[in-house]
């Protein structure tokens, strides 16, 4: 399994503080049935600030350690970026750093709101050839409100992520309830960790997977295994389209 969201490497977030913090991580990943995981640093959130070249080093260095420790997990290099006005600025000066080097790039809004400029900033993102995947929407507060606008954001040509622990419920019924209407309304392409620990905020894929497989059958299931797998090989990604009956039920407005 891959997975495309992690707060793995050490002292540069809000994720792993140190290399032990990391390595217990890895094992948990591995211990989920994990074999490929892109570490995603905050960059731009207002706290955080982790750019192309640090990003890379800091892979090479984490790989390294896994090897030594013989633990069989790829690290593989992302960026977590909070939306701001000058993505294209540093997508051309070389400070942002698409999932493994692809054309999908991850765009992080604040958990209140989604500023007003997104629309032009997701449209701007492809024009430049990238994909924007927006993570975790289900934990905005301004899409649970209003999710007509996710679903504008994806029909034009964004993708979005939904968190484990939010399929599984680890940030409350309401969450788990959006994700799961988000899943059935087709408004996500990926499922991933976000793991920052081993505790409060770990990885629950194995789990999320199960309830996945379980609640939607085999297709949904294997659709998110693949879209990762794609993702990587910077291949297209399964997009269905948003059902009609689905999206009249979700969004009240069609
Ligand atoms: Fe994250």
């Amino acid at each position: 399994m891959i997975d495309i969201h992690s707060h793995i490497l050490p002292g540069v977030d809000d994720g792993a503080k140190t290399e032990e913090d990391s390595l217990a991580m890895a094992k948990e990943a591995v211990s989920q049935g994990i074999t490929t995981i892109i570490a995603t640093p905050h960059n731009k959130n207002g706290k955080y600030d982790n750019e192309r070249a640090s990003i890379k080093n800091n892979v090479q260095i984490l790989s390294e350690l896994l090897v030594k420790e013989d633990i069989p997990l790829t690290v593989i290099s992302g960026q977590e970026t909070r939306i701001n006005g000058e993505m294209i600025e540093d997508i051309n000066n070389g400070k942002l750093l698409p999932l493994n080097d692809t054309k999908y790039l991850f765009v992080e809004f604040p958990s209140a709101n989604v500023p007003r400029y997104s629309s032009q900033m997701l449209f701007d993102i492809q024009v430049a050839g990238y994909t924007p995947i927006i993570v975790h929407p289900e934990r905005n507060q301004e899409l649970i409100e209003h999710p007509s606008r996710l679903y504008e954001f994806v029909k034009k040509g964004a993708l979005t992520q939904v968190t484990a622990a939010s399929i599984v419920g680890k940030f409350g019924k309401n969450i788990q309830k959006f994700s799961h209407q988000l899943v059935e309304a087709n408004l996500t392409h990926f499922i991933a960790s976000d793991a920052h620990n081993t505790t409060t905020r770990g990885f629950c894929m194995d789990e999320a997977f199960h309830e996945l497989k379980n609640e939607y059958g085999s297709d949904y299931f294997y659709m998110f295994l693949e879209n990762s797998q794609l993702l990587l090989d910077n291949m297209n990604v399964n997009r269905m389209e948003p059902s009609q009956v689905k999206k009249k039920k979700f969004l009240g407005l069609f």
